[in-house]
């Protein structure tokens, strides 16, 4: 059973569109229950790659039916040698040679990102048995950025009291410079307005306004520049959104703190979307969240791609991974 509500609103929007999500990890029980939930709902089709007759066995006990759910062996599939072209081709000018192909191929995280590439799946979950890099380098090679010359980043929804606000970058990006935070920020707000999150977008930084100082705040500061720059471009211009940095995060999200360090911003005080100057301080920030401050957190969810792949934490319950197939769901109706 689906305790969150938010979650539960995410699957009723997925049913709206049903999209097929590949999940690499039939060994795990708990992407087994997921498949089942997300499968019984009607959210998705399902495909889950692994033993076949293993996972008919589990859910033969559990008393689940298979409906909506496809099982693939990736060794027995037929598709196999035409993915393991396809992969040789993409790959082959990076060195990878045709023994090599054949090798990765068989890797499952790299199988169904071959599947999304072949336009046989819409978007892959996994990460409950990976690591983030190992289930995000398949993609980043092989489904690439949507922008040229802009690097995928990622994404957490956090829920605190059921409002959802977007943290990033808390998984990919280890320490954007300034070209790459202001992109993170662009894609973090058009992540917000597809998931009918208001595009107010906080640059997030231990000074506001010129209250501290240092390279780390300069390099903020020119990040909020160049987005501010972007949002008047034809791309960006009538879609709403409002950045505005740098910014303390009690200035971000409190008005009474925001009318006393940023009077001036329409953003500080409102912002649903808080940019992090670095991985260390989103990925802190979001786990300290997660564990003393009662919130849900959902990802990290990749933006920026050309099509969803999205990552687990090993320590994740099924409805972790249900709400992750309920979010790549909804970013694969771009
Ligand atoms: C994402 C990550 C795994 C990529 O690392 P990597 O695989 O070693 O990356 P590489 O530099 O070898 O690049 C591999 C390919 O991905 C591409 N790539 C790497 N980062 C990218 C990004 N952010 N966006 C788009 N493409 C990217 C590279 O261009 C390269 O492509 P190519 O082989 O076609 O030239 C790495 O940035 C990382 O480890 N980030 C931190 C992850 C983490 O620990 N998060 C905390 C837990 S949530």
């Amino acid at each position: 059973m689906i305790k969150s509500n938010y979650i539960k609103s995410l699957l009723a929007t997925a049913k709206k569109d049903v999209k097929t999500i590949v999940l690499p990890e039939g060994e795990d029980k708990r992407v087994l229950e997921a498949a089942h939930i997300v499968a019984t709902e009607g959210a998705a089709k399902i495909i889950i790659l692994g033993n076949v007759a293993e996972i008919k066995a589990y859910f033969a006990e559990k008393g689940w039916a298979l409906d909506g759910i496809e099982l693939i062996k990736p060794e027995e599939s037929p598709n196999l040698p035409a993915y393991t072209e396809l992969l040789y081709e993409l790959r082959k000018e990076k060195g990878l040679s045709h023994e090599d192909a054949e090798k990765l191929a068989l890797n499952y995280n790299y199988f169904g990102t071959l599947m999304i590439k072949s336009g046989h799946a819409d978007g892959m979950v996994s990460g409950a048995n990976h690591s983030t890099a190992d289930t995000v380098r398949p993609a980043l090679q092989i489904i690439k950025s949507a922008k040229k010359g802009r690097s995928a980043s990622s994404f957490f929804i956090m829920l605190s009291n059921n409002v959802p606000y977007i943290f990033t970058d808390c998984g990919i990006i280890i320490n954007p410079t300034d070209k790459e935070l202001a992109d993170i920020a662009l894609d973090a707000a058009e992540t917000a307005l597809h998931f009918g999150i208001e595009p107010k977008v906080a640059m997030l930084s231990f000074s506001t306004k010129g209250s501290g100082k240092g390279d780390e705040v300069e390099k903020v500061k020119r990040a909020t520049q160049m987005a501010q720059e972007a949002l008047q471009s034809d791309e960006y211009k009538n879609l709403g959104i409002e950045i505005d940095g740098e910014l303390q995060a009690d200035a971000a999200l409190d008005t009474v703190v925001a009318a006393k360090k940023a009077p001036n911003s329409t953003v500080a005080g409102h912002a649903r979307v808080l940019v992090f100057p670095n991985l260390e301080a989103g990925n802190i920030c979001y786990k300290m969240l997660q564990r003393l401050g009662g919130c849900e957190a959902y990802g990290p969810i990749l933006q920026g791609l050309n099509a969803p792949v999205n990552d687990l934490s090993r320590g994740c319950f099924a409805e972790d991974i249900v709400g992750a197939v309920a979010i790549t769901c909804l970013q694969a109706t771009k």
